[in-house]
């Protein structure tokens, strides 16, 4: 396929046939997304792969949440089907990122005096380089996914249950999403996208 090809005709894939993806696959797949481009080249990434009690614990997070009334409505809604993604993926990755920009750039406030405020903005954004770059990461994976001949979607969702999965993982990097990948067992219908001229202006 080509990278046209690739653009064109990947979507996410939520069904997936009962099909290892082995290791080398995996390989594969955390390659493209370590090559993906990130701000002042942190790479700011991490992957964890999670299957047999690892993936029931992750699971179970989730299912918790969904039948939390605490919970809001909408959050609790989308994630019933995001937990039955998983539950019947062959492959579930766990995508976290690193702060350490943040932390770097932080570490220079003393030397901006009465300029520190503006310094300390600067600071915040690092978190959104932070995930924009995390979200390059992730593109790549996707679309390396479907050019193998592989399926996956972005659990978004996952993301409001971050606090407890980071503790079960004993982390403080950002949880930043599931994905989940197989062999694709479903043709999705293709999802609308706006038109080039209404994504686009020209300001001169
Ligand atoms: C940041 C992000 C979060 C997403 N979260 C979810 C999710 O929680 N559940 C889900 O089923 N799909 C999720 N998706 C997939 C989108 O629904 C999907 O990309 C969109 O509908 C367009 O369809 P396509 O990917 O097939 O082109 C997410 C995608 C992105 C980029």
């Amino acid at each position: 396929m080509n990278f046209e090809e690739v653009l064109k005709t990947r979507k996410s894939i939520r069904k997936y046939k009962k099909k290892a993806v082995s290791k080398a696959t995996i390989g594969r797949l955390v390659n493209a997304a370590r090559l993906a481009p990130s701000s002042h080249n942190v790479q700011p990434w991490h992957f964890i792969v999670v299957s047999g009690k690892s993936k029931e614990k992750v699971v179970k997070v989730l299912e918790k949440a969904s039948l939390n009334k605490k919970e809001m409505l909408f959050i609790r809604m989308i994630l019933k089907p995001a937990i039955e993604i998983i539950r019947k993926a062959p492959l579930v990755i766990l995508i976290f990122s690193k702060d350490h920009l943040k932390e770097k750039l932080s570490k220079f406030t003393k030397y901006f005096g009465k300029n520190s405020g503006e310094w300390k903005k600067v600071v915040e954004d690092a978190s959104d380089w932070t995930t924009q770059s995390t979200s390059c990461a992730i593109q790549n994976m996707l679309l390396e996914a479907h050019s193998m001949g592989l399926g996956g979607v972005w659990l978004g969702i996952t993301l409001s249950q971050k606090a407890t999965l980071q503790k079960i993982f004993k982390t403080k990097n950002n949880f930043q999403g599931i994905v989940t990948v197989g062999y694709p067992d479903e043709r999705p219908k293709k999802t609308k996208r706006y038109s080039i001229s209404e994504v686009l202006s020209y300001y001169d």
